[in-house]
């Protein structure tokens, strides 16, 4: 049914064919098992190298999640080399040291409270709803940490499409880091992501979730 309120142009009327014709891809047991269901949190990775391809096509996946006004405030620090982790190691909580050491690629994510500055690429037909955050930068500090930790979900799910374990971390001093990484920016660290190829002799069984009916509602 069309919306009598929107004029929807040639590239509107593109994007709803698009949308209507994924309805009729499978979606397949075994990838929701890999993606999610029975995917697993690594603390012990083999000694694979993840190619810098692989990161920026995990980068391009991770980045069709969906952010508030689309703001994407998520910015990544991908740390591969020896060096880069000596940066981070003093900032790690110690039980924390040896897996991101080991770790092929260790992600620093961040997020820009100053996000809204991108406005005019991420929301050009509305730019005012991203620049209406630089009069309310508490407020834009809230959306960026939220949507960025978002992000840092689809960075877990999109790297487990890419055939790569993660092992995500908030054990750190934040304040470290954003010094070590991020100083005389607008961005703050979030959180950190182990990426590579887990070793699973190291797992230990998965704690319990809870049930539906001990966190849902519904009304
Ligand atoms: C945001 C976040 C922070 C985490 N911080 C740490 C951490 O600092 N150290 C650690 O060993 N595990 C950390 N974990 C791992 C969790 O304990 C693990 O993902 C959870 O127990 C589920 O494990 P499973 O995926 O194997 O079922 C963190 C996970 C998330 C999502």
């Amino acid at each position: 049914m069309s919306d009598p309120l929107i004029e929807f142009d040639d590239r509107d009327l593109a994007a709803q064919r698009a949308v209507k014709n994924l309805r009729g891809l499978a979606i397949d047991n075994d990838t929701v098992r890999r993606l999610l269901s029975e995917a697993r949190t690594h603390n012990a990775w083999h000694e694979r190298d993840v190619p810098d391809e692989t990161l920026r096509s995990i980068y391009d996946l991770m980045q069709k999640g969906p952010t508030s006004a689309n703001g994407s405030p998520a910015r990544l620090v991908f740390l591969k080399s020896d060096d880069s982790k000596e940066r981070l190691r003093p900032a790690l909580a110690p039980g924390n040291v040896e897996k991101t050491m080991s770790a092929p690629v260790t992600a620093i994510l961040g997020y820009d409270i100053e996000f809204w500055r991108n406005a005019d690429v991420t929301f050009p037909h509305k730019p005012e709803v991203q620049t209406a955050y630089q009069e309310k930068p508490q407020a834009s500090e809230t959306v960026a940490f939220r949507n960025s930790s978002l992000q840092g979900a689809y960075l877990i799910i999109a790297s487990r499409a890419h055939d790569l374990d993660c092992g995500p971390m908030s054990g750190f001093d934040n304040k470290l880091v954003d010094l070590e990484f991020f100083a005389g920016t607008t961005i703050k660290s979030n959180l950190l992501c182990n990426l590579g190829y887990g070793d699973a002799e190291h797992l230990l069984k998965r704690s319990p979730r809870l049930g539906f009916d001990m966190v849902c509602e519904i009304l």
